[in-house]
């Protein structure tokens, strides 16, 4: 068994003859710290698991379009990100989503665009084939992962990290899918 790290994070691959996780994946490192300079000083705030009924490879397929998210992630495409600039492209073994985020008077938690480039924009590498790190404007990140269960089960685990200042659970459910935010501005 091999244990790899990038930016911070463990990952274990059963292939003793797999190219190393830098090689596979090559802009991953490069661009996550683009968007989050403040990558090594994040903390961890809170694990959500959630289970699907559904093969791993359809819960993928559907993460790998933002056409359903106006439906079905209301929260996310209205006080969140804008789904009119939604792209995704290939690049490599990496699926990259990128966005940028709603109108300043519409987003459901206050950002400081000026705290660093991409601090207004939302940015995902999806990591084929079952993982992925996303980065939501104000400079949070989460992390992304498809443990399949069954052949028709897969539970999802996301982990929240943020600035010191915004790591608190109040904080991560304002860029919440699932549920409305309750009072967005600080
Ligand atoms: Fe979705």
């Amino acid at each position: 068994m091999r244990v790899e790290t990038l930016c911070g994070f463990q990952f274990v691959n059963l292939d003793a003859a797999a190219a190393p996780i830098g090689e596979c994946f090559p802009e991953v490192a490069a661009g996550l710290r683009e968007y989050l300079p403040h990558l090594d000083r994040l903390q961890p705030v809170e694990w959500v698991t959630a289970e699907e009924r559904c093969n791993w490879k359809v819960s993928v397929e559907n993460y790998s379009e933002c056409y359903h998210c106006g439906v079905a992630h209301p929260s996310f495409t209205r006080g969140v990100i804008d789904p009119r600039r939604y792209d995704i492209r290939a690049d490599g073994r990496c699926l990259r989503h990128t966005t940028t985020a709603v109108d300043r008077a519409a987003m459901s938690y206050a950002i400081d665009a000026s705290d660093s480039e991409h601090a207004a924009d939302y940015s995902s590498w999806f990591l084929w084939p079952a993982f992925s790190f996303q980065v939501y404007p104000g400079g949070m990140l989460n992390t992304y992962h498809w443990r399949p269960l069954a052949v028709d089960r897969t539970e999802v685990v996301r982990g929240w990290y943020a600035p010191a200042a915004r790591a608190t659970k109040r904080w991560r459910r304002w860029p919440s899918w699932t549920a409305p935010p309750p009072s967005p501005k600080m």
